[in-house]
């Protein structure tokens, strides 16, 4: 369980068990409260968002795997897709629907959708809650048309990433909610690539940081946003592109133009 009589919802106690889906149903009000628990989410799901090209073709479908309440929502509109998300918990489904996404209660290691039904798809801040990412790589591969685009961002498996983001980042309020990392569930970038290369996907890694002066901000007056940027390190978090080798004369789309400076997957670190 979480919280106590002394803790509000921006700083709960610690839950007995780390990683625990329930958490999501307790902070279930935090999730489009600005610079409540998840205000991080948001700052994360706007840079996810700019890796998002507009759609190409009427009735694009964007499948977002654990869409949480539906934080990309907003940041997709205008770019002319249908947003299904998946997520396993009912109450953060009825937030997300809320939001404009179509809700499908799964599990994003098995997800219930047909073989090459969407144009892209989205694993924001999934795969360090998982214990088989790579079969969620291997799932968003398999539901991507040819030509089709996955996007998403995690933690890497690194000691600074357990020292900033568990160690020091649940001990600043309105951060990290306590216990909702498991941090022997981070996430090796090279994990990552290698799944969706296996899986017919061309992968790309770059790293992703807060703008320091936001940053400083927030932790003076817990007051956000924060701008994530793009950074040479991956070392605490990183964001993943791949693309579905497009069959010739089929689906061949170019790659997204807007502001996407990938790393080649070949500098990828650990
Ligand atoms: C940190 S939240 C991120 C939510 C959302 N993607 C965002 O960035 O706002 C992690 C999400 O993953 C979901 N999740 C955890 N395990 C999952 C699984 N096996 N399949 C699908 N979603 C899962 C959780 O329910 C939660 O909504």
């Amino acid at each position: 369980m979480i919280g106590g009589p002394e803790t509000g919802p921006r700083h709960p106690a610690r839950p007995v068990r780390r990683n625990d889906l329930g958490q999501y149903v307790q902070l279930a009000a935090e999730w489009w409260r600005p610079d409540g628990a998840f205000a991080a989410l948001t700052w994360l799901a706007e840079a996810r968002a700019r890796l998002v090209p507009p759609a190409t073709r009427p009735g694009a479908v964007l499948v977002d795997l654990g869409c949480g309440g539906g934080l990309l929502a907003p940041w997709l509109a205008g770019k002319g897709y249908r947003h299904v998300g998946v997520d396993p918990v009912g109450t953060s489904l009825v937030i997300a629907a809320a939001h404009g996404v179509t809700p499908v209660r799964g599990d994003a290691t098995r997800v219930p959708l047909p073989d090459g039904c969407c144009d892209v798809v989205v694993a924001g801040e999934l795969l360090e809650h998982v214990t088989d990412p790579a079969r969620v790589v291997a799932e968003a591969a398999r539901l991507l048309r040819p030509g089709g685009l996955l996007v998403g961002d995690t933690v890497n498996a690194t000691a600074l990433a357990r020292l900033a983001l568990v160690r020091i980042g649940e001990r600043i309020p309105g951060l990290v909610p306590p216990g909702i990392h498991d941090p022997d569930l981070f996430v090796p970038p090279r994990l990552v690539v290698d799944a969706g290369v296996r899986h017919g996907l061309r992968m790309a890694v770059r790293g992703l940081r807060p703008a320091v002066p936001s940053f400083l901000r927030f932790l003076l007056t817990g007051r956000g946003p924060v701008p994530m940027l793009p950074s040479a390190g991956t070392a605490l978090t990183y964001q993943f592109r791949g693309r579905r080798v497009p069959v010739p004369g089929t689906d061949d789309r170019p790659d997204p133009p807007p502001g996407v400076s990938t790393v080649d997957h070949s500098v990828v670190r650990r």
